[in-house]
């Protein structure tokens, strides 16, 4: 019997759309305003899951606290209020789309899960884009 847990969390970030391969024309031309010089921002909402096995000595699939403590040592403490190309590693080298951003927080989160559970990742851009990453 496989449940799914869904905790939602928040965080406000900095991005700037930009491949530096490309001349500042193309970039404007593919990102529009995402590749503004000087950054915008997004308030992010992050839905992440953990599908498993209900424990019969808990009736938890994954206790819930230990889900938001995890997300919030592993994602806000490092994304939340922080220009994302600038003041993490993870976009040094990687455009920071929310395809990107969804990616790295599954890959952030999955090594602390027990490896039965399943992980998704949805992201929201703003109210109307989101992406997905189920590993
Ligand atoms: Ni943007």
């Amino acid at each position: 019997m496989k449940v799914t847990v869904c905790r939602k969390e928040h965080f406000n970030a900095a991005h700037r759309l930009y491949n530096p391969a490309w001349s500042d024309e193309h970039n404007t031309e593919v990102f529009g305003p995402c590749a503004n010089v000087n950054y915008h921002g997004h308030n992010y909402e992050l839905v992440v899951r953990v599908t498993g096995e209900v424990d019969p000595d808990t009736g938890y699939v994954y206790d819930m606290k230990l889900l938001s403590t995890l997300i919030k040592t592993e994602i806000l403490d490092t994304f939340d209020h922080r220009n994302l190309n600038l003041d993490t590693t993870d976009f040094r080298n990687l455009i920071p789309t929310a395809e990107n951003i969804a990616v790295i927080i599954w890959q952030r989160l999955r090594p602390h899960l027990a490896a039965p559970l399943g992980l998704s990742v949805t992201l929201f851009e703003t109210e109307r884009n989101f992406v997905e990453y189920h590993g």
